[in-house]
Order: structure tokens, then sequence, then C-alpha cells
């Protein structure tokens, strides 16, 4: 699987005002969350903050009420997850939807079998299968095995390598670590950087701050269905972060009706100001 050149730098995916309502209530509020090339944008926050109806809107699983999702910069509709993929948005869901009793080649070539001269090209399949694990430097004892054999580690690489076939634009990876143990995660960890290295924009949902300050270039915090402050994440730290998820700052911001305008994204240095203040 050869990787095309790829210009880095520009804002390949682009939402802007992102509306959801689920009957009363206000899943998503103004959401604004924007993805370069090449990057690892991490997106946190507490449960019920937004973070998987956001990425289901980008999945092409729920339609959003209002709002704008751009690709390279041109509007696009996301009405299906066929749509989303087409438009080279791939998402490796947090159960992965791996088939147990298939091997790994068979699992990533899953409906998109190679065939030639009307039979399975189990060679090119295969070859192309370690290819791309050797690219992501996965360590996968056999290509031959069923997943059902494999370490949790190993699943979400089988995982994650299954959503690079079509060479999508964006990967979007939620809680990939959250069951996996310190060896483990470090691999998944790494396997991240390389999708960066590959030149996919990477959207990373997860719990674990730690595993977020490691491995994102970016941190987008989102409460109670808002954006509540962006951070880079060389200077960001733990600290900041949970009273960006927590509402730590609420108090010093005036209290608005839900049906106002979102509230203005917090810049990293008024952030640490507030929460050093706070000590
Ligand atoms: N399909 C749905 N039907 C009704 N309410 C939903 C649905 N999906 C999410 N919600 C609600 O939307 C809000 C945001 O949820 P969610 O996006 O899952 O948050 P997070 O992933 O950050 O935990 C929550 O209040 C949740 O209960
Ligand atoms: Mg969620």
């Amino acid at each position: 699987m050869s990787v095309s050149p790829r210009r880095t730098g520009d804002h390949v995916l682009s939402m802007r005002g992102i509306d959801k309502r689920f009957g009363a209530v206000r899943a998503l509020n103004g959401v604004d969350f924007r993805v370069r090339e090449g990057e690892v944008v991490a997106l946190v926050g507490d449960n019920g903050a937004g973070k998987s109806t956001l990425v289901k809107i980008l999945a092409g699983v729920h339609p959003a009420d209002a709002g704008t999702i751009e690709l390279d910069g041109e509007l696009v509709q996301l009405s299906s997850p066929a749509d989303a993929q087409d438009l080279g948005i791939a998402t490796v869901f947090q159960d992965l939807a791996l088939c147990e009793n298939l091997d790994v080649v068979a699992n990533l070539w899953l409906g998109r079998e190679l065939i030639e001269r009307g039979r399975l090209d189990e060679v090119g399949m295969e070859e192309r299968t370690w290819m791309l694990l050797r690219e992501l430097a996965a360590k996968v004892p056999s290509v031959r095995v069923p997943v059902s054999t494999l370490s949790g580690g190993q699943r979400q690489t089988v995982a994650i390598a299954r959503s690079l076939i079509g060479e999508p634009r964006i990967v979007i990876l939620d809680e990939p670590t959250a069951a996996l143990g310190v060896a483990q995660t470090a691999e998944v960890l790494n396997l991240i950087e390389r999708l960066r290295d590959r030149g996919h924009g990477v959207v990373l949902i997860s719990h674990n701050l730690t595993d977020v300050l490691a491995v994102a270039d970016r941190i987008v915090v989102l409460r109670l269905g808002r954006n509540n402050g962006e951070f880079d994440a060389e200077t960001a730290t733990s600290e900041v972060l949970i009273a960006a998820i927590t509402g730590a700052f609420d108090p010093v911001r005036p209290v608005s009706p839900p049906d106002e305008p979102r509230a203005p994204v917090i810049p990293l240095a008024d952030a640490r100001r507030r929460v050093d203040g706070d000590r």
C-alpha cells in the first residue's frame, strides 16, 4: 500500500457550529472542530460531554441539526457511514467489530476482497497485509491466525490496519487504549504516531490524559456539548485539562442560558492563570 505525497499543515477537516439534539437533550451546541493532515487531535471531556456524538456525525451515523462540515475546504454532506468512508473518514469504534473466527487477512479485506481472475487473491491480500503491518511497526505474530487468538493490543492493531485499507484522510479512534495494559498501550500509542507519519489526520478520543499528552499534538475539550478549551499538547498539563473538562473555569464565565451562542474558547495562557489562581 503506497502513501501518496501529502501536503502538511492544511486543515483537512473543518467542522463549524455543529448542533445536535436528541429530543430534549442538547448533545452538541455550536461545536467547532478542526484537524490537519499529519496531526493527532485528542477529543476529551467527561461522560456525556458529546464526544461520541461529534464523532458519529463525522462517521455519518447521525446527521447534524446545524453547522457545516468541510473536507479540504469543500462543504460535504455525511448522510451515511458509506458517505463518510467514501470521503476518506475511517472510524475505529470502541467495540472494534472484528470477526473473531476469521484470520487477520480476512478481517482486513472483509467486503473489499481482492479478486484475481475471478478468484480471491489470497497471496495479494496477505502481502499487502504484511506491508501495512510493517509500515505500522505492528507486532502481530501471524496474519493467518484467527483474531480470537490475539491480544487486546494486537486486535486494536488489526482494527486500525483495517481502517487504513481505503487510505483515509481522517482516522477516528474511540478509546483505543481503554481496555489495554501498559505494554499494549505503549504499542497502540506507537501505532498512532505511525498514523501521523503516514499523513493521516487522527482523532483520538480518550479518557487517559497521560496517553493524550504523550501522543496528541492538540487537545480539544468538550464540556456539556460545547467547546471548553483547546490546548497545545506540548505545553498543556493534566491539571489544566482536568480544570477544562470538569468546568473549574465555569464560575469565572457568565452563566448563559443553553440557547446562547457557545462560550469562547479559552486561550491556554488564560486557562493556566485561572487554574494557578485557584491554588
Ligand atoms: N442516541 C441517543 N439518544 C438520546 N440521547 C443521546 C444519544 N446519544 C447521546 N445522547 C446524549 O447526548 C449527550 C452526549 O452524549 P455522548 O456524545 O455519548 O457523550 P460522550 O461520548 O462525551 O460521553 C448525553 O447527554 C447523552 O445521554
Ligand atoms: Mg462516548
